[in-house]
């Protein structure tokens, strides 16, 4: 579904100088997986995101996407605070022409899958943060994108709310089975949720190691073999730091 190889990226400065983001970066992702890319701030995991859904261009190496629509749910949820919360869930469907009903109609759908029914006609500022982040998930899910990319969307959440979250993303993921790729900085919210995980390397970037994570789901906070795998990356990131 999403295969870079060899990619690399070099972004200009204001001073003129280059800047070499991504040194090298390797991997794929099959249709349907929950994939994380997992490394420190500024190693570059916004820029890979940008990459796939061609917001940006690579300086060299191969990128390949199969699928059109691409959702993107952002840190914080950019949602228009002058519109209700089915308006603006509806608005990336204005660019089609669909009529107001059937947009509302699909919005209605996809609030109702985040856990929104009831506030349809909210405004964002009548909403709790996490409530505000489930709009900008049915936003991104409107369009029933082929793939959803996802850059550090709880990290602004407490963790209470932030954990109820990543619940219901799993839930998400598993009705609709779409191919996720989600961006953190945090090892244990990378275990928690995903399938594979890209260990992305201080910048400049390389992918310094692919750990799969081969716990059923639904998963539980908690779960022993989860906590395993946590301490294993924890080692992991110290020798990565070691190295350079
Ligand atoms: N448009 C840009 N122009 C110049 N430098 C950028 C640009 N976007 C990001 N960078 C730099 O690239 C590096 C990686 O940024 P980013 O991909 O946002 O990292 P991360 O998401 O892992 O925190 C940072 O040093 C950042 O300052
Ligand atoms: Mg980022």
């Amino acid at each position: 579904m999403i295969a870079l190889k060899e990619v690399r990226k070099e972004y200009l400065q204001p001073n003129g100088e280059r800047l070499r983001v991504l040194e090298n970066i390797t991997f794929e992702i099959a249709e349907g997986m929950f994939s994380s890319l997992l490394g420190p701030s500024g190693c570059g995991k916004s820029t890979i995101l940008n990459l796939i859904a061609k917001l940006d261009r690579h300086t060299s190496g191969d990128i390949l996407v199969n699928g059109n629509k691409i959702g993107f749910v952002f840190q914080q949820p950019r949602l228009l605070n002058w519109r209700t919360v089915t308006d603006n869930v509806a608005l990336p469907l204005e660019r089609d022409n669909s009529d107001k009903r059937g947009r509302r109609e699909l919005a209605v759908k996809y609030l109702d899958l985040v856990g929104l029914s009831g506030f349809e006609n909210y405004y964002p500022l009548q909403l709790s943060g996490g409530m505000q982040q489930r709009v900008a998930i049915a936003r991104a899910l409107v369009i029933d994108p082929d793939i959803l990319l996802m850059d550090e969307p709880f990290s602004g959440l407490d963790e209470f709310t932030a954990r109820k979250l990543r619940q219901e993303l799993i839930r998400i993921w598993r009705e609709t089975g779409k191919t996720i790729v989600f961006v953190t900085h945090s090892i244990s919210e990378a275990v928690f949720l995903s399938e594979q995980i890209l260990i992305v390397s201080q910048k400049p970037a390389t992918i310094f190691k692919r750990v799969t994570v081969d716990v059923p789901y639904p998963r539980e906070y908690g779960d022993l073999r989860l906590f395993e795998i946590e301490t294993s990356l924890t080692r992991d990131f110290l020798e990565m730091n070691s190295e350079r």
